[in-house]
């Protein structure tokens, strides 16, 4: 189907061999084809490129997230003897008839955090625990291994910030103004406001 044909709705849409364990999804979201999601939520309108893997993550509204994106890769026990996952996963390799359970609540506790109206550029790895703020960009390729500002702009490994999409008083205002909590009916009236020049689309919804 040619891109410009979909037509998204309430109910998630998941494309083809998505595996999605224990997650949310609010209206208009999309699962790209070949994505592995576990334990996460997806706020409205955001939605994932292909061959996503997305672990212990919330993901806030109009989140844009390209191919090829690991949000939250989990971690093996380097502290311990031997890195491989026998020493978890026991059950698998009949080495005990129980898992550690302890090990896995502690991976799940781990939370990433994708701020409202993030763009997370192709192959990105985003660490667990980290939190994106609203607004930002992260590069194609980057590892992020740290907290990102709001509106901030984000390349590299490890990831730094190289500058901001705006001045400070109009990121200040745009995360008062929270555009991203409008309702539906409240974005689509206001559709036009989103093509002005940003100085413009602050005076016009910031309120003190
Ligand atoms: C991050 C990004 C938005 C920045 O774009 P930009 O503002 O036009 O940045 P510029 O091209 O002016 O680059 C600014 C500097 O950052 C560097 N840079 C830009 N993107 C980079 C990246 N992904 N990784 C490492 N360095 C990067 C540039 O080399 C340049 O360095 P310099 O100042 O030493 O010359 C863009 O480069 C990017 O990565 N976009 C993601 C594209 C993508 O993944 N699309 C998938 C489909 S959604």
């Amino acid at each position: 189907m040619n891109i410009s044909d979909k037509q998204l709705g309430h109910e998630v849409t998941v494309h083809d061999h998505a595996k999605i364990t224990n997650s949310e999804f609010g209206i208009y979201t999309e699962v790209g084809m070949y994505n592995f999601l576990e334990n996460s939520t997806f706020g409205d309108f955001s939605y994932t490129g292909q061959f996503c893997f997305v672990q212990n993550t919330e993901i806030g509204k109009y989140s844009n997230i390209a191919a090829m994106v690991r949000i939250g890769p989990t971690d093996h026990p380097y502290e311990r003897p031997t890195l491989h996952h026998f020493t978890y996963r026991r059950k698998m390799y009949g080495f005990s008839d129980t898992d550690d359970e302890q090990f896995f609540e502690h991976r799940e506790s781990r939370k990433t955090v994708i701020g409202h109206d993030t763009w997370i550029g192709h192959g990105a790895i985003i660490s667990p625990e980290v939190t994106i703020g609203h607004g930002a960009v992260i590069g194609a390729g980057a590892v992020v291994t740290k907290d990102v500002e709001p509106y901030a702009i984000v390349v590299g490994v490890p990831g730094k910030q190289i500058k901001k999409r705006f001045s400070d008083d109009i990121i200040e205002k745009l995360l008062k103004i929270e555009w991203w909590h409008w309702s539906y009916d409240k974005v689509k009236e206001n559709l036009d406001d989103f093509y002005l020049p940003i100085e413009e689309f602050v005076n016009k919804h910031y309120e003190d």
